[in-house]
């Protein structure tokens, strides 16, 4: 069923009952495409949850993502439209998508364990797709395949589309080359949100992406957007638009 959300802060949503069942029914969801196999279904880390948490079906929210949780709320909050790379289990994508009930996204991600120590997202992502396409319908695009191939075919065909914000959640040392493919797409007043910010090629790519004067830090608490080490929103000061 579709859904409808609008809540004026983060704490409304995470504590709404109705909002924690529709989590709950995307969890089962990505739960059940892992069944039959021989481990126990886990995801790859998210905003929500840690990296192959047996518990992740009825868990609780991890404690100290909570200002990145926080800060994507908000951004979502002040855009129409998210390009995310790095969907997953879809949790920040359904975030994204209960703060604002404007806001469309799309979202691309490889589908394909490319290391062994990842969880099947081969067979959990497709269905986050699903379940994010029916219950927010017309507001979701996905694309299934290498951010690297797929961001420059998708700025291509889409000359005329405008991005006010791409949040980068795949791989960690393709942030430069992702924010360069989609640039051209970028709105001059939008925002880059840069995951696992504190990890050395995260921060590799953002010296990068500062050095060529691409996005830079800039205060954001009137937007209700904290700084925290793991997670940096920077505002696009060089859109290719
Ligand atoms: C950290 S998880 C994303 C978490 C998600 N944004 C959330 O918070 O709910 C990383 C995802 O990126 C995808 N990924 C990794 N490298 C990629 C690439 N080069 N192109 C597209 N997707 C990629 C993985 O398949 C995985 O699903």
């Amino acid at each position: 069923m579709a859904h409808t959300y609008n809540y004026e802060r983060y704490e409304d949503m995470v504590t709404d009952p109705a909002w924690r069942k529709r989590l709950l029914s995307l969890n089962k969801a990505l739960a059940k495409t892992m069944h039959g196999m021989d481990e126990l279904p886990s995801l790859n880390g998210n905003l929500f949850y840690a990296h192959k948490d047996l518990e992740f079906i009825e868990g609780e929210l991890l404690e100290r993502f909570e200002v990145k949780r926080k800060n994507f709320f908000q951004l979502a909050k002040h855009i129409s439209s998210l390009l995310e790379v790095g969907v997953n289990g879809g949790h920040s994508l359904f975030l994204a998508l209960s703060a604002n009930p404007s806001l469309k996204v799309v979202g691309i991600d490889v589908c394909e364990p490319l290391d062994p120590s990842w969880a099947p997202v081969h067979k959990y992502v497709p269905a986050a797709f699903r379940w994010l396409k029916k219950e927010f319908p017309g507001r979701c695009t996905f694309i299934k395949g290498n951010s690297l191939v797929e961001l420059p075919k998708f700025a291509l065909k889409n000359e005329t589309t405008v991005v006010d914000a791409v949040h980068l959640d795949g791989a960690k040392d393709t942030h430069l080359r992702e924010l360069l493919a989609i640039l051209p797409l970028m709105n001059e007043d939008g925002y880059v949100v840069f995951d696992d910010a504190n990890t050395k090629p995260v921060r590799k790519g953002i010296d990068q992406v500062k050095k060529l004067n691409i996005a830079r830090p800039r205060d954001l608490s009137h937007m209700g957007i904290e700084r925290t080490p793991g997670h940096r929103v920077f505002p696009i000061l060089n859109a290719g638009g």
